[in-house]
């Protein structure tokens, strides 16, 4: 049977590394992106849109013939916000990064619970962060809380819905070499920043889309609820 499979945030980086991952037989995959590109046939939503994940979702039922066994939410944004920034720019900056990274990944983990549960289960991926669990930089707050809310929220699909063979999974990478880890990573000092991972290097995006598709498409039932770490090391729980 065909695994059909709705991807966010697939126009690069990790995102576009699941797609690649998952090009494999008996696997139907839709990407997603913020906004439109030439060439591209990925589905577009602008996630910091409240009606975004709903349009999005039904976007991608269409596409694939009304059924989606695998949601895996990756889109997100890892934008600062300075504790001395005036309020309302702090606020907003506070709003957007919890709209993009958890409430709208949210919005489709509940339509895909639903869906589901009218079609004998599915799994959903939800790409979170290591900050969810270390906390991130001082402008960073709402990025952490917004991975620690994935975290939990992942947690809670496990165990409200694996009796409807509903599975959770949860990936926590540490940096990856991607736009996002790019600027950060020159931002706080380039190789100092290395040296506290002990592995010598950050992750590949390929380590974490191997991640995703075992996830998506292997991983024992009884791994429901587990949250997958990438991070050489550098955080160990
Ligand atoms: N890279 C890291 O070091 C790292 C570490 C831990 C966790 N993560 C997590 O891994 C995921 C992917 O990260 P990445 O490094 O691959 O990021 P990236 O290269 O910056 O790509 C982000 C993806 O999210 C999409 N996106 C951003 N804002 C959006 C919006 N408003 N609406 C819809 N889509 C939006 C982007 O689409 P467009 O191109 O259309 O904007 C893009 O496809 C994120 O959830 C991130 O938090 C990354």
């Amino acid at each position: 049977m065909t695994i059909n499979i709705l991807v966010t945030g697939s126009s690069r980086g990790i995102g576009r590394a699941i797609v690649e991952r998952l090009d494999c037989d008996d696997v139907r995959v839709v990407g997603h992106r913020s906004s439109a590109a030439e060439g591209d046939d990925a589905l577009v939503a602008d996630l910091s849109q409240a009606d975004a994940p709903a349009r999005l979702w039904q976007a991608a039922l269409d596409r694939l013939d009304g059924r989606i066994d695998v949601l895996i939410n990756n889109a997100g944004v890892f934008e600062a916000a300075a504790l001395e920034a005036p309020d309302t720019a702090w606020s907003d900056a506070w709003a957007r990064t919890m709209q993009i990274n958890l409430t709208a990944s949210a919005e489709l983990c509940r339509r895909a619970v639903l869906h589901f549960q009218r079609n004998d289960g599915g799994r959903i991926v939800n790409v979170a962060s290591r900050a969810a669990y270390r906390g991130d930089s001082p402008a960073h707050w709402h990025y952490a809380a917004s991975k620690g809310g994935m975290v939990a929220m992942t947690k809670t699909i496990a165990r409200g819905y694996a009796r409807d063979n509903i599975l959770a999974f949860a990936i926590c990478p540490g940096f990856t070499m991607t736009g996002m880890a790019d600027d950060y990573l020159e931002s706080r000092g380039g190789d100092k920043l290395l040296a506290d991972i002990p592995l010598g290097r950050v992750a590949d995006p390929a380590e974490v889309a191997e991640i995703a598709r075992f996830a998506a498409l292997q991983a024992p039932a009884s791994m429901t609820g587990a949250v997958l770490d990438v991070n050489g090391a550098s955080y160990v729980r």
